[in-house]
């Protein structure tokens, strides 16, 4: 595939990018030429991830970190910053309802700390530790990662997840004022269900054949998202080409939000 290469000399760190949503962005912003530091817990997918990479030609450096524990996102922020010198793009992709129970009388103080662990706090912990490399250059792009369900709530994660990704948009809104005026963009995006294996799973266990069927059915495309769908949004969120665009709580999802 020709691809245009708007990220020749890019550095891009993204969180949680062993599998799932955030190896598909990884390896297609690596493909438009960035060079890409992947963190996750999970060295096997980390491995399989180098390996890809470099019978690719990726400039992909993988890094395992637990990303809960806020000494490692430390240390990790250190060693990669003296590799790549600079952070051009920071995706906070680290995120998701960890299977906590979807009925919101059945979740614990511990379902909700650990989901605002890992979607938010990690993220708020994160881009303090970024922001001040963007501000020498005059020069960012932040990219959260959202939800639908932020947006508009959810048929299968609860109220702890929802709750998280709403703080997520607002914190977007605020960083964009905020840091606008320094040449630091900040936009989430939403996505509906993609069907990674692990989101197969979890509609499954909480979702009839019947009413997966009707959902699907009210997806104005007519279809649930790809990964391709996910990076692709990301990619132009963030490009510099980009630079007008800040404070977007980017929708991606078929159309669903209209209809179900
Ligand atoms: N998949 C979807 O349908 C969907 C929809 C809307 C939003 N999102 C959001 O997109 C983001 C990515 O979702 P996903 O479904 O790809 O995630 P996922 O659950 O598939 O996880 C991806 C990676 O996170 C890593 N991870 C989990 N906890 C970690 C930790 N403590 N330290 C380091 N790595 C850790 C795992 O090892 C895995 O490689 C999340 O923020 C999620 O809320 C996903």
């Amino acid at each position: 595939m020709t691809q245009v290469n708007t990220f020749h000399q890019q550095v891009v760190l993204i969180t949680a990018a062993g599998s799932g949503l955030g190896r598909g962005i990884a390896i297609d912003l690596a493909n438009r030429g960035a060079s890409v530091y992947v963190w996750d817990r999970d060295a096997s997918a980390l491995q399989d991830l180098s390996e890809y990479a470099k019978a690719e030609k990726l400039m992909i450096t993988t890094s395992v970190v637990d990303l809960a524990s806020e000494q490692e996102v430390e240390t990790a922020f250190k060693t990669t910053i003296s590799q790549s010198k600079k952070i051009d793009v920071l995706i906070n992709n680290a995120g998701g309802s960890l299977h906590t129970p979807f009925h919101f009388l059945k979740q614990t103080k511990e379902d909700w700390d650990r989901v605002f662990n890992l979607n938010l706090m990690l993220t708020v912990k994160l881009t303090q530790l970024v922001i001040p490399c963007m501000l020498e250059m005059q020069y960012g792009r932040i990219i959260n990662l959202g939800s639908k369900a932020g947006r508009y709530g959810s048929l299968f994660a609860g109220a702890n997840y929802v709750a998280v990704k709403g703080a997520i948009h607002a914190l977007t809104l605020q960083l964009a004022q905020e840091f606008g005026p320094q040449g630091i963009t900040c936009n989430a995006i939403c996505p509906g269900a993609v069907m990674t294996p692990r989101v197969k799973g979890l509609l499954k266990e909480r979702q009839s054949d019947e009413q997966r069927e009707r959902i699907l059915n009210e997806i104005p495309v007519r279809r649930h998202g790809e990964l391709e769908d996910i990076a692709n949004s990301v990619a132009f969120l963030a490009s510099p080409e980009s630079g007008f665009i800040t404070g977007v709580l980017l929708d991606v999802n078929g159309g669903q939000a209209m209809s179900t």
